[in-house]
């Protein structure tokens, strides 16, 4: 037996060894978490902070929620894994099944995968497979469409379908080619574009693209509603609805990303329902397990399903897969966290912290350098402006957002900003006094450092 490291040794460690995802590791300062409860993480120090942004965007209920680590271990005493490739177990084929019954009508059939990125690569090669070996096969269409600043994760399609410059140009020659739309941010409309031509001048461009190359498009990729690696972008109401209107007109596939705005975070189970739209794919992942266990879903229509169904020598087998795929232990804990959104009504209880962080987040767009507040469900954003009237933005390297959260930190708030733009996204399960908490952190961040 290993004596366990001592606080310091894990610095140490951490600093030197471990490679953390998008972090200069110049410049890492450990920020370990040895254990957390509800929405408090707790470092190994014994000091507490609150998880403003859920872990990355991914904690549902709290931190060790009873009924999610039970799930847990129960799955335990039965089977840690089991392959997907040509097996299965019940805890899996019941998420399945539950998964079906909850998403947008006409989903089917899941494809379990493990994380955001993959739950996309899988919709985005099973797109042009379908186009290749439908009953009237359509080869020619292998383009997708996908909107400027895009974010759907960090494998080489999930990229080439991105676009958000600062974390893709660098890959530029792995990537194939996209067809972009500009991105209807309410906020900075794109260039000949007004607040009020924002919704029919972003659909028209999309027809206009549609209209012209819809013969090779095999599928149109969006975050729905909010992008949210571009800094939480919103998109006017409409738009949705109006790309799903679209993209069935011109006979192009609908990929949608769900996996930062999926399980509850806007308000509903799902974004589409805003819009009452029904994608032909649906990919889950981060809160899919509570933020628990890395586990994602592509759900698809009867449709595509039909066209990969065949004798094995046609060659029409999705040859596609992931180790742990469909893992139980992750389906156990996402079958909970189903659960617990109904017996803790967790969507109908939104509601007032909903309200609660639009009041707060109006507070905060008075102050000087606050150019943009935006909100959808339990995502708020607010975007520091070096000049509020022009909405210049700061310099990124001036890494104001950063200087905001390292105050919060103080006060024992964690959060994660994106350049300029905090992140309000706390565990659906957080209470209003934490909410509280978290904006006057972030507040009192905002005064002291951009003053
Ligand atoms: C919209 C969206 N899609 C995909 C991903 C990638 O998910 P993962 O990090 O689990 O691969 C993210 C991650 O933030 C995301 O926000």
């Amino acid at each position: 037996m290993h004596a366990s490291p001592s606080p310091e040794q894990l610095r140490e460690w951490d600093r030197r060894i471990v490679w953390h995802a998008f972090t200069q590791m110049a410049e890492y300062e450990p920020f370990i978490i040895e254990r957390a409860r509800g929405c408090t993480l707790v470092d190994l120090d014994g000091n507490e902070y609150l998880d403003g942004v859920s872990s990355l965007w991914c904690n549902v209920h709290g931190h060790r929620h009873p009924r999610l680590d039970e799930a847990i271990r129960r799955q335990l005493d039965r089977v840690a894994h089991v392959t997907s490739l040509g097996a299965s177990n019940p805890t899996t084929i019941t998420l399945a099944h539950r998964l079906v019954g909850l998403a947008p009508v006409g989903l089917e059939h899941v494809f379990f995968s493990d994380d955001g990125a993959t739950a996309l690569e899988v919709a985005v090669k099973m797109a042009l497979q379908y186009w290749r070996q439908r009953d009237e096969p359509r080869p020619g269409k292998t383009g997708y469409i996908a909107l400027e600043n895009a974010y759907h994760g960090d494998t080489l399609g999930s990229v080439s379908v991105g676009g958000v410059a600062r974390f893709h140009a660098m890959f530029e020659p792995l990537l194939f080619d996209v067809f972009r739309v500009p991105a209807p941010d309410t906020y900075r409309p794109p260039p000949g574009m007004s607040a009020e031509t924002l919704l029919a001048d972003s659909l028209a461009r999309l027809e206009n693209v549609l209209k012209e190359h819809h013969d090779q498009i095999a599928a149109m990729v969006i975050e729905p509603l909010v992008q949210g690696a571009a800094g939480m972008l919103m998109h006017p109401p409409g738009y949705l609805s109006g790309v799903r209107e679209l993209t069935r007109r011109f006979d192009v596939l609908l990929i949608a990303d769900e996996v930062a705005v999926g399980m509850g975070r806007t308000g509903k189970m799902f974004a589409c329902e805003h819009e009452a739209v029904s994608p032909d794919f649906l990919c889950l992942a981060k809160g899919l397990t509570g933020g628990y266990l890395p586990l994602a879903a592509t759900l698809v229509t009867e449709t595509i399903w039909q066209a990969f169904l065949g004798d094995y020598a046609e060659g029409k087998t999705f040859f596609h897969g992931h180790t742990y795929g469909g893992n139980p232990l992750g389906a156990a804990v996402a079958l909970a966290t189903l659960d617990v959104f109904e017996e803790e009504q967790t969507i109908v209880e939104m509601g007032p912290k909903i309200d609660r962080l639009a009041e707060h987040l109006a507070r905060l767009d008075e102050l000087p350098h606050v150019g943009h507040v935006r909100q959808r469900g339990l995502i708020g954003a607010v975007e520091l402006v070096r000049d509020k009237t022009t909405k210049e933005p700061y310099p990124w390297p001036e890494k104001r957002g950063i200087a905001v959260c390292n105050h919060a930190l103080t006060e024992g708030v964690w959060l994660r900003p994106l350049g300029n733009v905090l992140v309000v996204m706390p565990p659906l399960s957080i209470t209003l006094d934490e909410l509280d908490r978290i904006a006057g952190a972030v507040e009192r961040g905002i005064v002291a450092t951009t003053a």
